[in-house]
Parts: structure tokens; C-alpha cells; sequence
């Protein structure tokens, strides 16, 4: 790479039921299009045959405003970055087989991204509204279908050191939802209603879990027994308390995390924190990680909203920073559902 070169980066997402691309600049965003899957509303959950099918309508008009946006040609790109996995099979092969084509056809390097790297180095965004962590940080990437604790040491040297055994903590958000009859995805509404209510009204256990693992399969249980014997002493005992069984359920998950974040931090003495992943939307997460500077002295860092659910502005990120350092996937790369970060 030359010293001042401009690198222009796209960048493609579709790992689960978001289609994305963005354009970016160096480490800056120029543009970020998400265009987010309806049809999986009805279901309850993402159907993945019908998020790779969305994807296939997607991808072209997204990826076309995305270059649009930035007000650039594409023949300006100088790489294509994209989601090589964790995530649906079929909705990665969507993403993985257009770079692919695309990279080919424009004669341009090709750049396979780690999809829960990318929630992490999301913070390195250059945005005046986010600050940036030092390393080494902790990364706590809580989305639907992962909850970690990972160690960062570099750009590409992060080790897991805490995880979930069963549930991630988006689908205990998820799940929770649904028992109250909410529509998927129920998190952002447990968090809309946890704002008008009490979070001590009911009292939810808190896992007992070894070290810096996690566990939400117990608290979704105990929520649908403790609903299924109120509903049935008073049949409207959703409807007349759902901002306060929301903020008590939001409350218990926050709790959880910032539990064992305070367990991370006593093992390995590293007070900076950085969220990242889709529940790192959470307002309540938000707030006791801001809260947590004072209380704790810790230097929290929290992601820009767009930049905390899936989005390609995070996959184009890493891009530019694996293209500063040449690293590059050859065309025989293939989507990976299961995708490790160390
Ligand atoms: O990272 P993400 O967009 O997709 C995955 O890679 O999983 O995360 C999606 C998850 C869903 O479970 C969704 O309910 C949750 O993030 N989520 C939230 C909020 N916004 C999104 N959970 C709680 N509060 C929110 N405000
Ligand atoms: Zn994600």
C-alpha cells in the first residue's frame, strides 16, 4: 500500500436477516444501507430459507445505493470486503458469492471478514461521536447469537475468555418477548416498555455460572412459569404489568453481564470496556456501562447506534484495516457458519 493512498472499502453483510453495504473512506463511513427483512416477523423468529432468498432480492439495490450514496464509481473502489461468518449458511453464501463475482469482475483484492471481530473493531470507526478503546480491552459482544467476553489485544489478536453455554443474551431477550406475546425481534421492545417501568417490581433468579461463562436458558424458564401462574390467577396480568415485567426482566439481564464483566475486570486488571453486537442498542446496558466509569473507573466505550446491530460500516472496517495490512482472501474462500475469532 502507498503511504497516503486513499483506500476505498466496500463492504458487504449478510449473515443473518440484514442485508447491508457500506462504502467506506479509510477508517471513515460514507455510506451504510441496511435494508432489514419484514417477512421474518410473521414467524417469530428469522426463517433462514427465506432470509437467503431476501438476501438474493437485496443485495444488488443495496449495494447500488451504498456506492450511490458515497458518490463514488465504483471503478474508484480499491477492495471488496465481506462476512465470511458465524451465521446462516444460506445468508452468507448470498454475501460471499457476490464479493466473490464482484471482486473478480472489477479486478480488485477480495477481504473475508470475522462477523463478531467486526462487532468489536466497530469502535475504530473514525466518527466524532465515538471515542476509540485502547488496547488491550475487554469487548463484551452480546447479540442474538453470541455472548462473549473476549480479550483484545490487537486488531487481530483477541481471545474469547468468557462465553454463553446455551442461550446468547439477544435471544433471552427474544424469548422473553415472545412469552409476553411481543413480535420478533423483542428486544428493542423490552427496552421501549423497560423505560416506563420498575425494574425491582418481580425478581427473576441470576444464574449461578462458572467463571466468566454465562448461562440465559434458566432465566427464559423461570419467566415462562412465573407468566403461565400469573396469567392464570389474572388473565390480563401481562397487559396490566408489561413495563414492569420488562425493566424487571432487562434489569436481571443487565445484571448478569455486568457481573461477570466485573469478574473479567478483577482477573485481568483491564478497566477498558467496549460493547459491541446488536443488545448493545440496549439503552439500559448503555447506561450502566456509562455509569460504571464513575462507579467503577472503567473506561467504558459504547458504539454509535447504527454501529451496534448488524451493519456492513463494521465489516468495512476491518476491511481497510486487513487491506493496510494485505491481507487477503483468495477466490476459493467459502462462507463459514461457524467461525471462530481465536
Ligand atoms: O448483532 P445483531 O443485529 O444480530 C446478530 O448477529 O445476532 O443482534 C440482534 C439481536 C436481537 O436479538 C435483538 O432483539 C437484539 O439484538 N436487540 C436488542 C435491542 N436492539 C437489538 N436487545 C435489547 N434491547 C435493544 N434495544
Ligand atoms: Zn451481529
Amino acid at each position: 500500500m502507498l503511504e497516503h493512498e486513499t483506500i476505498y472499502i466496500l463492504a458487504i453483510e449478510s449473515s443473518c436477516d440484514d442485508t447491508s453495504a457500506a462504502v467506506l473512506m479509510n477508517d471513515k463511513v460514507l455510506s451504510n444501507v441496511v435494508a432489514t427483512q419484514a417477512i421474518h416477523k410473521e414467524y417469530g423468529g428469522v426463517v433462514p430459507e427465506l432470509a437467503s432468498r431476501a438476501h438474493q432480492q437485496n443485495i444488488v439495490p443495496v449495494v447500488d445505493q451504498a456506492i450511490a450514496k458515497a458518490n463514488i464509481d465504483k471503478k474508484q473502489l480499491s477492495a471488496i470486503a465481506f462476512t465470511r461468518g458465524p451465521g446462516l449458511m444460506g445468508s452468507l453464501l448470498v454475501g460471499t458469492s457476490f464479493a466473490k463475482s464482484l471482486s473478480l469482475g472489477l479486478q480488485i483484492p477480495l477481504i473475508e471478514v470475522n462477523h463478531m471481530k467486526a462487532h468489536i473493531l466497530a469502535h475504530f470507526i473514525d466518527d466524532d461521536s465515538m471515542k476509540t478503546p485502547k488496547f488491550p480491552f475487554l469487548a463484551l459482544t452480546i447479540s442474538g447469537g453470541h455472548t462473549q467476553i473476549v480479550l483484545v489485544n490487537d486488531f487481530f489478536d483477541m481471545k474469547i475468555i468468557g462465553q454463553t453455554l446455551d442461550d446468547a443474551v439477544g435471544e433471552a431477550f427474544d424469548k422473553s418477548a415472545k412469552i409476553l406475546g411481543l413480535p420478533y425481534p423483542g428486544g428493542p421492545l423490552i427496552d421501549k416498555y423497560a423505560g416506563t417501568g420498575n425494574p425491582h417490581k418481580f425478581e427473576f433468579p441470576i444464574p449461578k455460572v462458572k467463571e466468566l461463562d454465562f448461562s440465559f436458558s434458566g432465566l427464559k424458564t423461570s419467566i415462562l412459569y412465573f407468566i403461565q401462574k400469573q396469567t392464570k390467577e389474572d388473565p390480563d396480568f401481562i397487559e396490566n404489568n408489561l413495563e414492569d415485567i420488562c425493566a424487571s426482566i432487562q434489569h436481571t439481564i443487565i445484571t448478569i453481564l455486568m457481573k461477570k464483566l466485573k469478574k473479567a475486570v478483577k482477573q485481568t486488571g483491564i478497566k477498558e470496556i467496549a460493547i459491541g453486537g446488536g443488545v448493545s442498542a440496549n439503552s439500559g446496558i448503555r447506561k450502566a456501562l456509562v455509569d460504571a466509569q464513575t462507579k467503577y473507573g472503567w473506561k467504558t466505550y459504547v458504539p454509535k447506534f447504527e454501529y451496534c446491530t448488524d451493519n456492513a460500516a463494521m465489516i468495512g472496517i476491518v476491511g481497510y484495516y486487513k487491506y493496510k495490512n494485505e491481507v487477503f482472501a483468495k477466490q476459493d474462500v467459502t462462507a463459514k457458519a461457524r467461525y471462530l475469532i481465536s
